[in-house]
């Protein structure tokens, strides 16, 4: 606490852990790194980089976050680890080369949770917790512990469990609500109640962990930070399983908003919160509602004639924060076709993209390549222009050209040009029902790994006629499970981003399921044009 009174709460952001747990979400462990390294700039404390046990893929995408971002200034690198020494074992290799390590172990303590899915008794589950988190410990000095499910926990039985974790060496006690089931106020009296009952609860730190099932995570992370909580765990846009886990950016600002009612601060620089934003709905495939709080595409923008007129006359008669607060630029005219290198680079040190010169030119020569399209360049047009230049999955294939011919008095045909694993370049073409129908026809034959798009959507990033187009879509590999992968592309021809998005989501597809099975249609090391009917 300062002078004033004022305590700080520890941001503790589990985006690629719990967050990565959303259907199709799945992130590489490259796009993982760039996450981690936005949240660094972010100022979060805590990055939850993985469950290092769950593959040998995760188990590297934890140990790169550590080594790369975690830093002695830079924050603390936790990797989750059910109460097995199997799994705490992984979660130390992961983790063991940050500046600052943290196991986070966890086990249920809800009677539906002991008796249907570990078939274990209370006793039982006490002295796994004692032993796992002594356990933790003998590899690292900052241990924290959730009893999971703890919203449909017995009081009594949580403050026993919490009070064997501490005994053990537990440095943070992690309280989820792991269904969202609680209302605010049975949370705030949860927290309460552990944090005055539990022995020893004076000398770790209480962190709130919640879930959206009820729309009511934010409210209750906020009641935990009331009840005495100093640590809150969430995600950037609110994702996680099912409806989400708390979203960091509601939190974050609501304190900044309300000083005088909550007096908690934490370490988030606010204006890092749009960029953070757009970046894990470009890599994850998951866009965020355009209703939103803070992140949202109309959180900031006023429709009835009465708002408009407010705002003209004072901008705080509707609007409680400003959107520069939140790093979404008023101004719109950033830059243009005019613009030279010096200004270019500049903006995209402000942005927080600090470019080696090869890549500065590459993305400059793209930047005048955009302004020769549009009048005006704004932020998010820069960040998306980068997104799709510098970031996402390492590719497989890589689109050397497209041409497609399509209206009503045609039948839609598309060509395109890809690279490909082997070193070669061929040219497909195909008629569809649509232009961009004929477009993923003709990726298919020449990718040759069978999948199904389950999700297709466009939108616009900026106003105006000649504004960047901003394509998402999701697609499943056939015959190999329920996992979707996303992908995203941003153009100012609508059916050049969707192109380059559906081929990001075959580059991500592929980076996880391998691509060695594939069949491309005909010779993969010639030329070949072919036309194919409908589909
Ligand atoms: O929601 C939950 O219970 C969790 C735990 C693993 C902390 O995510
Ligand atoms: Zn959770």
């Amino acid at each position: 606490m300062d002078e004033s009174g004022v305590n700080t709460v520890r941001i503790f952001d589990t985006t690629l852990r719990d967050g990565e747990q959303s259907p199709g979400a799945s992130l590489t462990s490259a796009e993982k790194i760039d996450i981690a390294r936005q949240l660094a700039r972010l100022g979060v404390d805590i990055i939850e980089a993985g469950f290092p046990a769950a593959s040998p893929d995760d188990l590297e995408g934890v140990r790169r976050v550590a080594n790369e971002v975690g830093t002695p200034d830079g924050p603390v690198i936790c990797g989750l680890a059910r109460a097995t020494p199997g799994d705490i074992d992984k979660a130390w290799e992961a983790v063991r080369d940050a500046a600052k390590p943290r196991i986070h172990t966890f086990l249920a303590t809800s009677d539906i949770h002991m008796q249907h899915k570990l078939r274990m008794t209370r006793e039982q589950v006490v002295a796994r917790t004692r032993e796992m988190v002594a356990y933790a410990r003998h590899y690292c000095d900052d241990v924290e512990f959730s009893p999971e499910d703890a919203g449909r926990s017995d009081p009594a039985f949580l403050v026993e469990v919490l009070a064997a974790a501490i005994e053990a060496g537990a440095t943070t006690l992690n309280i989820p609500d792991t269904v969202g089931y609680l209302a605010p106020a049975e949370y705030f009296m949860l927290m309460e109640t552990l944090i005055r009952e539990t022995p020893g609860g004076d000398g770790v730190i209480w962190s709130v962990h919640c879930h959206d099932d009820l729309g009511l995570a934010t409210a209750n992370t906020l009641a935990g930070l009331q009840a005495g909580a100093r640590q809150a765990e969430v995600t950037i846009n609110g994702i996680g399983e099912r409806a989400g886990n708390t979203s960091l950016e509601e939190v974050a600002m609501a304190l900044h908003t309300r000083p005088t009612f909550y007096h908690l601060t934490t370490n988030i620089d606010t204006t890092q919160i749009t960029r953070t934003s757009r970046m894990v709905s470009n890599y994850t495939g998951m866009p965020v509602q355009p209703n939103k709080a803070i992140v949202g595409a109309n959180a900031f923008s006023h429709e009835a004639g009465i708002h408009q007129d407010g705002i003209l006359k004072h901008q705080a008669t509707y609007e409680i924060m400003t959107p520069e607060t939140v790093g979404l630029s008023q101004s719109n005219l950033v830059l243009g076709k005019h613009s030279g290198r010096h200004a270019f680079r500049v903006r995209l040190e402000e942005l927080g993209y600090e470019m080696e010169d090869a890549d500065l030119n590459l993305a400059f020569q793209r930047f005048k390549e955009l302004a020769d399209k549009k009048k005006t360049v704004t932020d998010a047009d820069i960040e998306a222009l980068i997104a799709d230049e510098f970031y996402g999955p390492d590719e497989v294939f890589t689109m050397e050209g497209i041409q497609v011919a399509c209206g009503q008095m045609g039948m839609p045909t598309a060509t395109i040009k890809l690279s490909g694993p082997d070193g070669t370049t061929r040219i497909e073409a195909a008629v569809g029902a649509g232009p961009i129908d004929a477009t993923y026809q003709a990726i298919d034959r020449i990718v040759g790994v069978p999948n199904t798009l389950v999700e297709f959507r466009v939108a616009a990033i900026t106003e105006g006629i000649d504004a960047l187009g901003e394509v998402t879509v999701r697609i499943r590999r056939d015959e190999n499970g329920r996992r979707t992968f996303g992908g995203h592309g941003a153009d100012t021809d609508i059916i050049v981003a969707s192109a380059k998005a559906y081929l990001a989501a075959i580059n991500k597809m592929l980076a996880f399921t391998g691509f060695e099975d594939r069949q491309p249609e005909g010779d993969s090391s010639t030329i070949r044009v072919s036309v194919g009917a409908a589909r």
